[in-house]
């Protein structure tokens, strides 16, 4: 890699160190609201699953930036050939990040999030090779690694999780084989996640690569939660069966908000097919009656002007959890997570989704919940009212192994819902759904306490709760006496105004 002055790195803090000077810069740490008891408190952001926030130094470079802002299209002037050589070393940075060989693999930015990539990844995978109509994914992945198959790359087969006596573990291998192998010739690729979004379980994507590889089929890995949490090696590993063929992330999940989605593929299968999408930039030549593809990576795979700002915000997260180093992060990640695992596993009430022995099936970053006899939504709202807990709840886009897991604690309601209608909306069902925590590497022990007092009083005074809401047509539970607008907090008419006076 060549080195990069706008980032020095010769000086800089590595490991532990950066870690912690890091982790207290983040935008939105320091966020108050004004809860149901009329306490104002400092939010506490347990919701990072879903969406990351945005870290300060991150920020502060794209801000940076922006004095030289200019279309990477653009060439000759000082600004554009600033913007164009900063945007080329994000791609080269990130390759290096989840260590894809630059001969072999280009990294390009897509849509807002692993979403967009998935679904080109599909494409791309299904004109590659139309003749094997077959697509294996767990059951367990998030709908962006389940219906871009279904709709682009064939027919979706959905390998169990290993069943750990009967706790849902990680994907099982052995019955992944037998897929493998009853269907040898047909099935173009598999497509996994590296850490599921409900239960935040570790997936062994390298040996899932190697065994596909066995049988002839490629591998993609849904790196959505992956990347911020856990170190990647998608190339240069003694086996080179156990190279990854596709990656795809989304930058919002890696501390970068409004950053785009980001795809990792083998050249060698983008080069013999036409582009996905077409436009300015991926051209070396246009006539009126036809034109000529540039070949040169990753331009022919960007049309149009990129997302240069979230691209730089992206490049500079991934740069620092790079520096801080990845078995770091995942350790502290790990550490947290059983933290507070430990303590809810504490509570008979708790039932905790998905293998808890973390020895046996590690998990980084995520666990999913209910209290008994209460519904999630219920649960989430006093979180958020009463203790400004921020979590999500109902069925995290990923209703089948939602579903799944719920027959350990609704198997009687699922039968129920069956029989009523087909095409039930999850949301008309109060009881669908759990609660999630999640982390992010701004969160603290003393937060996780804090959660964890939480849940002990909602569980210990879940009656008094439970009269102070109704549900809504929407089925979320509203408080009967405390009501919450967001223009008291944010207003994006009255901050111009502010700005502009
Ligand atoms: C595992 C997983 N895959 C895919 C996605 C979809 O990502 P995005 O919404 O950024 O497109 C998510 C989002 O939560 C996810 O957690």
């Amino acid at each position: 890699m060549e080195t990069d002055t706008l980032y020095p790195t010769t000086e800089a803090l590595s490991g532990k160190a950066l870690f912690e000077k890091i982790r207290g810069d983040f935008i939105g740490l320091d966020t108050e609201y004004t809860l149901a008891t009329g306490e104002t408190t400092r939010r506490i952001y347990l919701d990072s699953t879903a969406s990351t926030l945005m870290m300060g130094a991150a920020h502060r470079a794209s801000i940076e930036f922006l004095k030289h802002y200019a279309n990477t299209h653009s060439e000759m002037h000082f600004s554009a050939k600033i913007a164009t050589k900063t945007y080329g070393w994000i791609h080269r940075r990130i390759l290096e990040f989840v260590k894809a060989d630059p001969d072999e693999y280009t990294c390009y930015f897509t849509g807002s999030g692993t979403t967009s990539g998935m679904n080109r990844v599909a494409r791309t995978f299904n004109t590659l090779r139309p003749e094997r109509d077959i697509v294996l994914v767990s059951i367990m992945e998030h709908h962006s690694n389940d219906l871009p198959h279904r709709k682009h790359g064939g027919k979706v087969m959905h390998i169990p999780v290993d069943t750990h006596e009967s706790t849902m573990g990680c994907v099982d291998l052995d019955l992944m084989e037998k897929y493998l192998q009853e269907f040898e010739g047909r099935v173009n690729y598999v497509s996994v996640t590296g850490i599921s979004n409900v239960t935040g379980i570790i997936n062994p994507i390298n040996q899932v690569a190697e065994l596909a590889h066995r049988y002839g089929a490629y591998v993609v890995v849904d790196a959505a939660q992956l990347v911020a949490h856990v170190p990647i090696q998608m190339s240069g590993l003694e086996n080179s069966e156990m190279d990854i063929d596709a990656l795809v992330f989304s930058g919002h999940k890696t501390y970068a908000p409004g950053s785009p989605g980001v795809v990792i593929a083998r050249k060698s299968f983008l080069s013999v097919i036409e582009p996905d999408e077409v436009g300015g930039g991926m051209v070396d030549r246009v006539f009126p009656e036809n034109y000529f593809v540039t070949k040169k990576f990753p331009d022919r795979e960007e049309a149009g002007t990129p997302n240069i700002l979230g691209a730089i915000n992206l490049g500079a997260a991934i740069h620092i959890l790079d520096l801080i180093g990845m078995d770091f992060v995942l350790e502290e990640d790990m550490e947290i997570t059983n933290y507070c695992l430990k303590q809810m596993l504490e509570r008979d009430e708790v039932v905790i989704y998905g293998e808890t022995c973390t020895d046996t099936c590690p998990r980084a970053g995520t666990i999913s919940f209910n209290i008994k006899q209460m519904n999630h939504g219920l649960v989430a709202a006093i979180l958020n009212d009463y203790y400004n807990i921020a979590v999500r709840n109902e069925c995290f886009c990923a209703h089948p192994y939602v579903e799944k897991m719920l027959e350990l604690t609704h198997s009687e309601q699922i039968e129920e819902a069956k029989e009523k209608v087909h095409q039930i909306a999850w949301h008309t069902e109060p009881w669908m759904g759990m609660v999630r925590v999640s982390f992010g590497m701004y969160n603290t022990h003393e937060e996780v306490d804090l959660f964890i007092n939480a849940l002990n009083d909602i569980v210990d005074n879940r009656e008094k709760y439970e009269k102070l809401y109704t549900i809504n047509i929407h089925g979320d539970y509203m408080h009967k006496h405390f009501s919450f607008s967001s223009k008291d907090y944010f207003s994006l008419t009255e901050t111009i105004k502010q700005e502009i006076l």
